[in-house]
């Protein structure tokens, strides 16, 4: 019953030929992301094939099947986690209810802000990433590339879906405009700021798909405790692909690390000019990447005090991360959360309403579960026996989002004038003259097996295949 069945025009597990309003809808709406592919997908590997992974069920076990697939026959689809018929309503006012199965008339507004929001941010990935197979590293992290690529498509499919199915004409406006919308683009750009910014290096990549697909990881958790059923079973499900995102960021930035101190061993030097001078990246490059990264995806969480997230909360419409295993009320009324801001030239922490500040609930447990891979990178620093250690920028560091969007703090945390912030703001976020050095290492690599100078090859390849396995053919 949750097999997919691809010989459909869209594979799915939601019996969309039962509804053929809404199959015709979906149909209609398909071309134009197939045309949008075309336009703003993955550039100049059209008729490659690529080692995939493909989903074939929606069960825990084996739902993945991987084989080489021609791009072109690429087959994005729609699947849902299987409901719970028991399922209930376990956080804010309407606790203890049945779940959803449909949108509720006085909650309709704010799911599909939700949704179009979170819809947004996938195709927004692609055209950031559109330009990296020029220059991959190996066919290893090319076809990794891919991978993300395909199912950040296929996680606008899942939202889309939800649009056309419970939003009736507005749904189908909003699913034309994610098509409109272009990441960067000053008339129309994307919705959240992360999306515009340029992901125009592999560096730029490990560290956006570390961070930022992290973002989507608790967006989607806090997401996946909805009331509203169809977008609890939807998330869960993008839940599965999300990891491997993640993956490919900490291992892409590990394995830069762990080439940039193997040349520093060879070399006997720390001095970044010389690190640079034998094509790897320095240490301290990488340190002001990670800052600007950390901080442009915080930003994602929204203002630290925040009424919608309230509403969103008390409605039943997005949860906490891991609200389940949470041994609160759920209602969170008369409860407190410390937030941070500055008063007299000092950050200072006040406790206000939690109910108002689950913004912030959220971007704390994002920032406890991101510190976990720079204690790795740095574990591999520690083994080459270097001293430098990357660390993690204050959460007020270049904020522009929220109470410390006006004010300017250094990653250590502590508040500075505007002229020691010009002082410092090349040592501590990546320059243009960082960014340029960068894009002089980058340049495609495409023999099984070879690696670019500047990154270390895998521990293991993808699926037990070798790692000179030839993960990507070119027709
Ligand atoms: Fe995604
Ligand atoms: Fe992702």
């Amino acid at each position: 019953m949750n097999t997919i069945n691809y010989s459909e025009k869209i594979p799915n597990n939601v019996n969309l030929s039962g509804d053929r309003a809404l199959q015709r809808a979906l149909e209609h709406w398909q071309p134009n992301f197939l045309q949008w592919w075309a336009e703003m997908g993955p550039e100049g590997t059209r008729d490659a094939s690529v080692y995939l992974r493909t989903a074939v069920s929606v069960d825990a076990g084996g739902w993945a099947h991987f084989d080489h697939v021609r791009m072109p026959d690429y087959r994005w689809g729609i699947f849902l986690t299987p409901a719970d018929a028991e399922r209930r309503i376990h956080f804010g006012e309407h606790l203890g209810e049945a779940v959803w199965q449909d949108v509720p008339g006085e909650h309709r507004a704010n799911l599909r802000r939700i949704i179009v929001t979170q819809g947004d941010t996938e195709p927004a990935s692609i055209e950031q990433q559109r330009h990296l197979g020029l220059t991959a590293p190996s066919l290893y992290d090319l076809r990794n590339l891919f991978q993300i690529n395909v199912e950040e498509g296929r996680h606008l499919w899942a939202m889309v879906y939800l649009l056309h199915r419970h939003f009736g004409r507005d749904g189908r406006e909003e699913a034309d405009a994610l098509l409109q919308r272009r990441s960067g683009d000053a008339d129309h750009p994307r919705i959240l700021g992360a999306f515009n910014e340029r992901t125009p290096d592999w560096l730029a990549f490990f560290m956006f798909t570390y961070f930022t697909d992290r973002d989507g990881k608790f967006q989607l958790c806090a997401l996946a405790e909805s009331g509203f059923d169809p977008l609890a079973r939807t998330t869960k499900f993008m839940l599965t692909e999300e990891a491997h995102h993640m993956f490919v960021g900490e291992s892409g930035v590990s394995r830069v690390v762990q080439r940039t101190c193997q040349v520093m061993k060879e070399l006997g030097t720390d001095d970044p000019a010389r690190v640079r001078a034998a094509g790897v990246i320095d240490l301290p490059t990488i340190q002001r990447y990670l800052n600007f990264h950390f901080a442009v995806t915080i930003d994602l969480f929204g203002a630290d005090q925040s009424s919608n997230a309230a509403t969103f909360y008390g409605a039943g419409l997005k949860g906490r991360f891991e609200e389940g295993k949470r041994d609160d009320d759920h209602r969170l009324h008369g409860l407190t959360y410390a937030v941070q801001e500055v008063v007299d030239g000092r950050i200072v922490t006040r406790d206000v309403p939690m109910l108002n500040a689950l913004n912030e609930v959220l971007r704390d447990d994002f920032i406890r579960d991101s510190v976990g891979g720079i204690g790795r990178w740095n574990k591999v620093i520690e083994k080459a026996g270097l001293a430098f250690r990357l660390t993690v920028p204050h959460k007020a560091f270049n904020r522009k989002i929220g109470t410390f969007a006006n004010v300017r703090v250094a990653p250590d945390g502590r508040v500075v004038n505007e002229a020691e912030w010009a002082a410092h703001q090349s040592a501590w976020l990546a320059s243009a003259e960082d960014r340029a050095f960068v894009a002089s290492l980058m340049g495609r690599v495409i023999a099984p097996g070879q690696f670019a100078n500047w990154i270390a090859p895998p521990a293991m390849g993808v699926n037990k295949q070798p790692v000179d396995f030839d993960y990507v053919r070119f027709n």
